[in-house]
């Protein structure tokens, strides 16, 4: 069968960003179909003795796995036969977790939802045609561990939810009538880190079929290098697979094509034997004369195109996104992106989003870091895991850097094997600009740690020498004399990641003047959003960026970024976090089931801190912003502290027409009020010395009278995985938004569309992030809306009582779904 996922020509400009990431490599006899679709789920164990006949209970105990004794023979779920009836139908990615209701008796840092084990099982059959090719089963994350049983026979245990794990089946596939049957275990009773990490098949699953002779997987190296010439090539490196009976000779032609499809270099490798069952690596380098550069404003990519040849004719293609960016670190003036400095404004992020846990769909990546760039965001920290590998391509097409952090601090050979997949896996992104080996871990600050470290950063070497190491250290670069601790890992590191510390930069500085500095992270902001007032007794906690989590002085937005601004040898930093994410309710527990750290909330409704971070960061345009509402009733003639978030020299506060006077804004510390309450309107004029370069408006509103709804795109592809966040808010008769509605909303949805998950951003809200109805918190929910694969138009309606309802509309294109397996 043919990969042809083109879309058809007349996609609109709103959907195009997304849907060209989605064009599928070239013709290629390979065939990379979704295994997401039809999977059969069991929410619990299954115990071995609930198996007619288990006498492996009594052979081997009850804590004996499904393994069975013998190949092809495994016992109860994971057994080929297993009568799986009367489980649930689910589709891929799926997080068990989110459709769980709260238990107070759960864990907290897991957000008080109950995990526990699930099993997964799908069947598929293979051509008899595909006798012979190369057949492996891809899974992109599975939360947390898992068997899998491919056949009767126990093919992977992987132990973190994070890594991606091929397992090639070729030997044991079957054809025909005979079907194959895929049975996962997972147990998500394990946690890994100290947050929400969701429980299931969460991310992408893959079937390849590709010639015996073939590029594995993570088998094109092609990251393209400046020389000390000036010149531009691409040093490609590809290791070819043959699974067939026979020697083999092959070559690897490369094309190099621009991203309107123009090939604008190529070459060809010797040709080489590859032997049975072992694998060949083909090299060879590529000039690209004048390519147009990868920034963060100008995101060019190029495509490698690997074809492997045998006797002149192609067996297999592979197509590497990568562009062509220099990254430098230097000890004293910071970061360098293609040789210009560039601090680097970043966020720490977890990876689970409002209504859909971790099963996050490609294009929320894209939405998400889309709302970071709109905050001025450049770079992303994956904390404290690998990402999935569609964060990443949004990262590099949308122009964002990437801090790519491994989970586990651990030379053992399993979890070098984890670093190893993450480095061979994301070390063509253009956005990749250092390797994280740990955070926060007890044993940085001694001698073991610094082994370790060392012993890690070796690893990376030998699979990548063109991007730093670092870690996320938050002590013991320092020793009790003030000066460089000798034995710790920041000795080893290629940039010394500092997390917290603000108080001792100079100190670090000093103690380490020939090694490049980095933030790692700081700040812990914590803000409810929409709310003004801390109030313990609601488990709320203003938004003036006032309250932090206490970790040293410079905590705080503000004053997190003028220490790290401060100071130029700092490459810049990663401030803990763009998004609020379930669990870790700081400072807080329950009811409050997610974090507080967010610049935006769970849904990326904007917090005060999105505003700080705009006016602290965005230097190309007037930003200009006030916080709070203006929708104080009772509140008559009392002062409500008011903040102007902005970019500008003075702003000039006017209340009713009424001035209240121009006062300098800091360029860290920006600017506030105290203002006696009256309804009205007040505004904000920024001015610079030429005089007024912005203004904003904050007016008291009336009752809600009417809902709104708006898509974050109107324009969907009909494949099927495309999804998109719908705002929903009240307005008052005057159509303005009304910033303190708490109603209920209930929706109801019409045409090629599904409503995924639902979400208000409240981290104390105990309502099902499943089904149809959300209440509004402080003004916004959010509806996620899934394409099916017709297209056509979905109509959303909303409703709240005797509110007037709302409706929208979203069309969906015509776009040849996924390749998958039926
Ligand atoms: C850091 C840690 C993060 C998060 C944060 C909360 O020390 O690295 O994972 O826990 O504190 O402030």
């Amino acid at each position: 069968m043919r990969m042809t996922l083109f879309p058809r020509i007349s996609i609109i400009v709103a959907c195009a960003v997304w849907l060209v990431a989605q064009v599928a490599p070239a013709e290629s006899p390979r065939e990379r179909l979704s295994l997401d679709a039809g999977w059969k789920f069991h929410l619990g164990d299954i115990p071995l003795h609930s198996f007619p006949g288990g006498q492996g209970i009594a052979l081997y105990g009850p804590d004996f796995t499904h393994s069975g004794a013998k190949a092809g023979h495994t016992w109860g779920a994971a057994a080929r036969g297993y009568d799986d009836k009367s489980w649930r139908l689910v589709n891929l990615p799926h997080d068990w977790a989110v459709e769980q209701p709260f238990d107070q008796s759960a864990e907290k840092q897991q957000g008080y939802r109950p995990r526990g084990i699930g099993w997964y099982r799908r069947t598929f059959k293979l051509d008899p045609a595909d006798r012979g090719k190369n057949i492996e089963l891809q899974f992109d994350g599975v939360a947390t561990h898992c068997t899998v049983y491919f056949n009767g026979t126990p093919v992977e245990h992987n132990w973190s939810g994070y890594t991606s794990f091929y397992i090639d089946v070729t030997a044991m596939a079957r054809y025909g009538n005979d079907v194959n049957t895929i049975a996962v275990r997972v147990d998500a009773e394990a946690m890994e880190g100290w947050w929400y990490e969701g429980a299931g098949i969460y991310r992408h699953t893959w079937l390849v079929k590709r010639s015996p002779v073939h590029v594995v997987t993570d088998g094109v190296y092609a990251n393209p290098i400046k020389g000390k010439d000036g010149k531009w090539t691409i040093p490609v490196e590809v290791t070819l697979g043959n699974t067939g009976s026979n020697s083999a000779s092959a070559l690897v032609d490369v094309g190099v094509f621009d991203s309107v499809g123009k090939k604008v270099a190529g070459g060809r490798s010797a040709a080489m034997t590859v032997v049975p069952l072992d694998q060949s690596v083909a090299k060879l380098v590529i000039r690209v004369p004048s390519p147009q550069l990868w920034s963060v404003d100008q995101p060019n990519l190029y495509e490698v195109r690997t074809t492997v040849l045998r006797d002149k004719k192609p067996v297999d293609t592979v197509n590497t996104t990568c562009g062509f960016r220099t990254i430098r670190f230097d000890a004293k003036e910071g970061f360098f992106l293609n040789e210009q400095p560039l601090k680097l404004q970043g966020t720490c992020n977890h990876q689970d989003f409002a209504g859909v846990g971790v099963a996050v769909p490609d294009s929320i990546w894209e939405y998400r870091v889309r709302k970071l760039k709109e905050m001025g965001s450049n770079a992303y920290r994956t904390a404290h895991n690998p990402p999935s590998k569609e964060l990443l391509d949004a990262c590099d097409r949308l122009g964002m850097l990437v801090m790519d952090e491994t989970r586990h601090f651990n030379t053992s050979p399993e979890y070098m094997q984890q670093l190893e997949w993450l480095v061979r896996r994301d070390r063509n992104h253009p956005s990749v600009i250092l390797w994280s080996l740990f955070n926060e871990e007890a044993l940085e600050i001694n001698e073991e740690g610094m082994e370790m470290a060392r012993t890690m950063t070796a690893l990376v070497k030998r699979l990548d020498t063109t991007r730093p190491t670092t870690g996320a250290q938050n002590k013991g670069q320092l020793g009790r004399d003030g000066k460089a601790n000798p034995k710790n890992s920041a000795q080893v590191l290629d940039v010394v990641g500092i997390n917290y510390q603000a108080s001792d930069y100079d100190k670090i500085r000093a103690a380490y003047p020939d090694k490049p500095l980095l933030s790692a992270e700081d700040t812990s902001q914590i803000m409810t959003r929409g709310e003004y007032v801390t109030d313990r007794s609601r488990n709320v906690v203003a938004s003036y960026d006032d309250v932090f989590g206490g970790w040293d002085k410079f905590s705080g937005a503000r004053n997190s970024w003028e220490a790290i601004a401060k100071r130029p040898s700092l490459a810049g930093g990663f401030f803990w976090t763009g998004f609020d994410y379930r669990g870790e309710p700081t400072p807080y527990g329950w009811p409050s089931v997610s974090s507080f750290f967010g610049a935006m909330d769970l849904c990326g409704f904007p917090k005060t801190e999105f505003y700080i971070r705009q006016a602290l960061w965005v230097k190309s345009r007037p930003v200009l912003t006030l916080v709070p509402h203006w929708n104080w009733p009772g509140k008559e003639g009392q002062p409500i502290k008011v903040m102007a978030l902005a970019n500008c020299d003075t702003v000039e506060l006017v209340l009713n027409g009424k001035s209240l006077g121009e006062k300098p804004v800091d360029e860290f510390q920006m600017v506030s009020w105290e203002v006696p309450y009256a309804p009205g309107k007040l505004e904000a004029i920024g001015k610079t010395k030429g005089g007024k370069i912005s203004d904003f408006t904050v007016e008291t509103t009336g009752e809600c009278v009417a809902l709104r709804l708006t898509p974050d795109r109107k324009m969907m592809a009909a494949d099927g995985c495309d999804a998109t966040p719908v705002t929903v808010e009240a307005l008052d008769k005057e159509g303005r938004h009304v910033p303190t509605a708490n109603l209920p909303v209930e929706f109801e949805i019409a045409g090629p569309g599904v409503i995924i998950g639902v979400g208000n951003g409240d981290p104390n809200c105990h309502e099902p992030e499943k089904g149809n109805k959300r209440s509004l918190f402080n003004g916004f929910a959010q509806i996620i809306v899934q394409s099916t694969k017709d297209a056509g138009e979905i109509k959303i309606t909303a409703t709240s009582g005797n509110l007037t309802a709302a409706t929208a509309a979203m069309q969906t294109q015509p776009y040849a779904p996924r390749a998958f397996v039926p």
